[in-house]
């Protein structure tokens, strides 16, 4: 018999569950396409034409019911508009990770068989009620036999095994719809699920959680406003994660922080600056900085839980990332365009007209706004949006990081909504372009950059040559004059809030790039620009004020 064959009978009826839950919810269609009609025989489902519900809906009903392997893909799913349709992201948004605890005889097989010993040998105590529970694990406190205090996360007997089966079905799955879609084979669907199997694999291997936490511990060492509970090794395996446990007030516990009276716009600002230390500073980010895995202190100082899906960006992404921050300072749509499609694979009939009409249509709606009213979050998620609708395929660290922006600005709303996310992240933009301001780091990419410099360069005199214009126009009628002056300051405020907004989402979307950064910025467009701008301005009011004289109106 065939590999595939044979893995697909070895999970005959896992298999035949997930091809019947999916007719069952009207996607039979996919199975007689791709010819898989073994699991469906004897079965009659209703047809997809005469079910109510919305595919959406019917595709999160389905996914709710197959349990963890689809729910944690649908989770995944719903925070990538580049790969799904808006809609789907909002109806899979909707999936719970919430299941009932396992029992405590469970718990203590998996603890006695992973570390070797009775649990009364390892800890002199152990609460047998979980802390929480969640698919994939749940978490006790206990206490070790020296005294320390801690929680032990639990993996969920079989768990690994169930998802290693799930992925392995998704996998032929992918593989058959590769063979007879060309839809799938536009998204690339099993490298999309190998992407995913990467992520859970990780998320089902605590030692990978336990080190990403030292990580982050190592990074924030010297950091006061924040606390990371240190992970006991001797007692951590790939299924059971043992840690301090840290006594402190959950975000999502607003009674118990009320009570506690923290400035909660305090405790906002710091786990904001701190997850964009981590972009910025470290290219180590915590993927999942929802209220649920933080904790505070009384002293305002924060907790950071739940390691298991962290961002990583990387030396090539640093770069893509640099070359679509000089695309977005230049604000010239083409290397946008550019940019855009070197940081993802685009399809090689892909139409770049439309496309850059699109990017224009973005550059538009955030022209002249004030950076406060700027939602970081939506600005990327925006970008994957347009990424969608052009099957363009961005790296899962951009996702990451639109996730983690869109986490937090959803706490800003509810907890500090007089904060604003771009303003907090403005600072790490300017202070990492000072940082790559060396001179080594100069001499690097100055050569590489100069074509890009070449292009802003050349866009300077065309935007002279319209103030140009508009001072010929003021000669001939001095009450217009004014209007076209005021538009043209109008213009420069919007200029120069665009170029603000391109520097904090561009550097944030890079987490790092910078140096093109700190040139473009601070050299070639900060400094020069605003001045040009302001002699611009000055010479105009006076060429005005002189045309005002000769026109003879005043
Ligand atoms: N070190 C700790 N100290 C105190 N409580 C903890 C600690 N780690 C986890 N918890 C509690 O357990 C819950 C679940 O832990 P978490 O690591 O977020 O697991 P999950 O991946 O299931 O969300 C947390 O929300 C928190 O209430
Ligand atoms: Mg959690």
């Amino acid at each position: 018999m065939p590999m595939k064959l044979q893995r697909r009978y070895k999970h005959f009826h896992r298999y035949r569950d997930v091809v019947q839950t999916l007719g069952k919810h009207g996607f039979d269609f996919l199975f007689k396409q791709i010819g898989l009609t073994e699991f469906l025989r004897g079965r009659k489902f209703t047809p997809e034409e005469e079910l109510e519900d919305s595919t959406a809906k019917r595709l999160r009903l389905a996914i709710e019911e197959l349990g963890t392997t689809f729910i944690k893909v649908g989770q995944l799913l719903s925070t990538r508009p580049d790969l799904i349709p808006k809609e789907w992201t909002v109806e899979l948004s909707k999936l719970q990770d919430e299941v009932p605890p396992f029992s405590f005889m469970d718990v203590r097989k998996q603890i006695e068989t992973e570390l070797g010993h009775t649990l009364e040998d390892l800890f002199s105590s152990f609460e047998a009620e979980p802390l929480a529970a969640a698919s994939i694990g749940q978490v006790h406190r206990a206490v070790l036999h020296g005294g320390e205090e801690v929680v032990v996360k639990v993996q969920r007997p079989d768990i690994e095994e169930i998802i290693k089966t799930d992925l392995e079905i998704l996998h032929d799955l992918a593989r058959l719809l590769e063979k007879h879609t060309d839809w799938a084979t536009m998204y690339n669907l099993r490298d999309q699920v190998m992407e995913f199997e990467d992520i859970l694999t990780n998320e089902v291997n605590y030692l990978n959680e336990g080190q990403n936490l030292d990580i982050f511990r190592r990074n924030f060492k010297n950091d006061k406003r924040v606390y990371l509970p240190e992970v006991y090794w001797d007692y951590t395996t790939k299924k059971v994660l043992t840690m301090e446990y840290v006594k402190a007030v959950k975000l999502t516990d607003s009674e118990r922080l009320d009570k506690m009276d923290v400035d909660t716009g305090q405790v906002v600002t710091t786990l904001c600056e701190v997850v964009f230390k981590q972009i910025f500073v470290d290219g180590v980010f915590h993927g999942d900085p929802h209220p649920g895995n933080v904790m505070v202190f009384p002293d305002g100082r924060i907790v950071l839980m739940d390691f298991g899906i962290v961002g990583v960006i990387d030396d090539e992404l640093k770069e893509k990332f640099g070359d679509m921050l000089i695309a977005q300072v230049s604000w010239n749509t083409e290397a946008i365009l550019r940019s855009f499609l070197s940081l993802g694979l685009a399809p090689p009939d892909i139409n770049r007209r439309e496309l850059r009409h699109d990017i224009e249509r973005m550059q538009h709606k955030y022209y002249g706004m004030p950076l406060s009213k700027i939602k970081l979050g939506e600005a990327m998620k925006e970008f994957l949006e347009i990424a969608f609708d052009y099957k363009i395929k961005l790296p899962t660290e951009f996702t990451l990081l639109a996730k983690a922006m869109i986490i937090l600005e959803g706490i800003i709303s509810r907890l500090a909504p007089q904060l604003s996310l771009m303003e907090i992240a403005e600072p790490f933009g300017k202070d990492l372009t000072r940082r790559r301001l060396t001179f080594d780091y100069l001499k690097k990419t100055i050569s590489k950059n100069l074509q890009e410099y070449g292009e802003i360069l050349g866009s300077l005199p065309r935007q002279l040559s319209d103030l140009m214009n508009i001072m010929e126009h003021g000669q001939f009628k001095a009450t217009l004059e004014h209007k076209d002056l005021r538009e043209f300051l109008n213009n420069l405020n919007h200029m120069i809030n665009r170029l603000a907004f391109s520097i904090v989402l561009a550097s944030l979307i890079v987490g790092l790039s910078l140096i093109v950064q700190g040139i473009e910025h601070s050299i070639l467009w900060r400094i020069p620009l605003a001045e040009i701008g302001f002699i611009v301005a000055g010479a105009m009011g006076f060429w005005l004020l002189i045309s005002i004289i000769r026109s003879g109106r005043f």
